[in-house]
């Protein structure tokens, strides 16, 4: 089992930017044993089949990738799943974005690519039923990128910013974080809403924002420490 601390979470949210250049270097073995511990955990606390691949270079090796400016990524982690699990994607949202902080506060830079990757050439084993909703590239960053430019608070929460500080502490706590998740082509499609004492995540339709939904709900529960529904 491998314990992190609660605040190295925090700080881990608030550090955390994609990283597409990395440096030339193997993940060192004893990230790679901490991150697969986790991984068995979340795949047996979800049903998931996530994976951890390195020295794939292959994965990235894409006219999409170039495009996106992808230097040295040949680690990642695979979000795999039977297609007959509830909300899928969202789960894959939700515990990949626990293993992006925990990553983070390894010293190992992420970004989730949902699209500019070679699908046909990810190396991870796909049961019959299961599908690769995304990967999470994964290396030691030659920078610790930058932060995201995120939409005014009143478009991402139902509370007013004239109420927001009659607000519980945690409640605010978890807002914040949510407002630093990354979210597919940043687009910031949730909304967070207080009912009574529980904060309510919800999200508008669109290509990935049931991917999105998990990352930003992650992020408030972890900052919170309350459950989001
Ligand atoms: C579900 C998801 C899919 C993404 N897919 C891609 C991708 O295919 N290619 C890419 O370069 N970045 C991808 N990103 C990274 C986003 O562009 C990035 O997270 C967003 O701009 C916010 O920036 P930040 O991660 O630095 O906070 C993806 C992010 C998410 C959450």
């Amino acid at each position: 089992m491998y314990y992190y601390l609660y605040m190295d979470i925090k700080e881990a949210i608030k550090e955390r930017h994609s990283v597409r250049q990395f440096k030339d270097l193997p993940v060192k073995s004893e990230d790679k044993e901490k991150l697969e511990v986790l991984i068995k955990e979340c795949n047996a606390e979800s049903g998931l089949n996530i994976q951890l691949v390195t020295d794939d270079p292959e994965c990235f090796d894409t006219f999409l990738a170039h495009y996106g400016k992808f230097k040295n990524a040949k680690n990642y982690i695979a979000m795999i799943g039977s297609k007959s699990i509830d909300k899928l994607d969202q789960k894959c949202g939700y515990y990949g974005q626990k293993l992006v902080l925990v990553a983070q506060t390894l010293g190992l830079n992420t970004c989730w690519v949902a699209g500019t990757y070679g699908k046909g050439k990810c190396k991870a084993d796909k049961n019959a039923g299961e599908k690769i909703v995304c990967v999470i590239a994964l290396g030691y960053g030659e920078s610790q990128g930058v932060a995201h430019k995120s939409k005014p608070v009143s478009k991402l929460c139902k509370v007013s910013e004239a109420d927001l500080p009659a607000t519980p502490a945690w409640f605010q706590e978890g807002l914040e974080a949510a407002i630093l998740a990354p979210t597919a082509l940043n687009q910031q499609k949730f909304q967070v809403s207080l009912d009574g004492d529980e904060a309510v995540i919800t999200t508008k339709r669109g290509p990935m924002t049931q991917l999105d939904l998990g990352i930003v709900k992650y992020n408030f529960e972890a900052a919170s420490g309350h459950k989001v529904r």
